[in-house]
């Protein structure tokens, strides 16, 4: 069980979306936040939010850049002390079809969704050890780092199940020095995650014609307004401090991912060779 009441809490993507969700609530648990985002104008608005129940500071970060993340850890813990709770929840979605890719897209998306969690553990998880004070660890991955369905993405997929493995093997290493670690697996949530990504999105690899970015820009929508019927991001918040209280690997915000998981933890365990040879 950790107690997050008077823990400096780091959230990346904290100005928008779940990882605001995650702020308020650990605001009002107590925590003080370190909120990290590209996104400077929300910054500003979930700072004005959130200085009323808490201390907080806010970062412009790139979670991808090395160098300014080890700089921003150190003026974090100058200002609000050591971070014992880290969230890795930065992302973006990037539907792409496979064979339109560019080295330009994958860079981008799984360098934010994946080396951006990558790039927190290795800033944060020594000084967290070596501190001994306990913690815990958050990824946000996401239901298609669990399996892979129809236009889930080859890119997103790939990100979110190195997330997944990452998270599950640091479970395992980290057991017995007080810092748990949880995945946030999330199905729908109601943000603009879609749009907001499109908008920093590196074009892909093929010129599309202005009839095939209207069908995009409309698929884009539809994802959006499915995403509007999802979950709350302030109940996800109070489902991810529940977690960290008790310490639990995987947190679902529904049961959306239940068929994929099933049909391929089968596949899984049916290919595996025959005991009688
Ligand atoms: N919304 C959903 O339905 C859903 C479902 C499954 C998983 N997720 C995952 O949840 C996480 C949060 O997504 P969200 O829906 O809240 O999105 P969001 O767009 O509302 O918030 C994400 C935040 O991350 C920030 N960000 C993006 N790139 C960054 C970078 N390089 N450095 C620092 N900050 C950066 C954005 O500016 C934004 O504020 C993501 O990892 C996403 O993949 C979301």
């Amino acid at each position: 069980m950790t107690d997050v009441q008077g823990r400096t809490a780091f959230i990346t993507g904290g100005a928008n979306g779940i990882g605001l969700g995650i702020a308020r609530t650990l605001a009002h648990a107590g925590a003080k936040l370190a909120l990290v985002d590209l996104d400077t104008d929300a910054l500003a608005r979930a700072k004005a939010e959130l200085q009323k129940i808490t201390q907080v500071e806010t970062y412009r970060l790139d979670v991808r850049d090395r160098d300014a993340y080890a700089s921003t850890a150190d003026a974090v813990e100058h200002s609000l002390g050591p971070v014992s709770l880290l969230f890795n929840n930065a992302g973006v979605i990037v539907a792409e079809a496979p064979a339109k890719l560019s080295y330009e897209l994958w860079d981008f998306a799984i360098g934010i969704n994946l080396v951006g969690v990558i790039n927190g553990v290795q800033t944060f998880l020594r000084r967290m050890v070596e501190r001994r004070q306990g913690g815990h660890i958050v990824n946000t991955a996401s239901g298609a780092g669990l399996a892979a369905t129809t236009g889930s993405g080859v890119l997103y997929c790939t990100a979110k199940y190195g997330v997944v493995g990452m998270s599950e093997a640091l479970n395992v290493e980290l057991k017995s020095s007080g810092i748990g670690v949880s995945v946030l697996c999330p199905g729908p949530v109601a943000t603009n995650i879609m749009h907001r990504s499109h908008n920093v999105a590196p074009k892909g690899a093929v010129q599309l014609s202005e009839e095939h970015e209207k069908r995009r820009a409309d698929l884009r929508e539809q994802i959006n307004q499915a995403l509007q019927r999802g979950a709350n991001i302030d109940d996800v918040g109070r489902m991810v401090l529940k977690a960290v209280q008790e310490n639990q690997l995987y947190i679902y915000t529904d049961r959306f991912m239940e068929e994929p998981i099933k049909a391929r933890t089968k596949a899984l365990l049916d290919a595996l060779p025959d005991p009688r040879g």
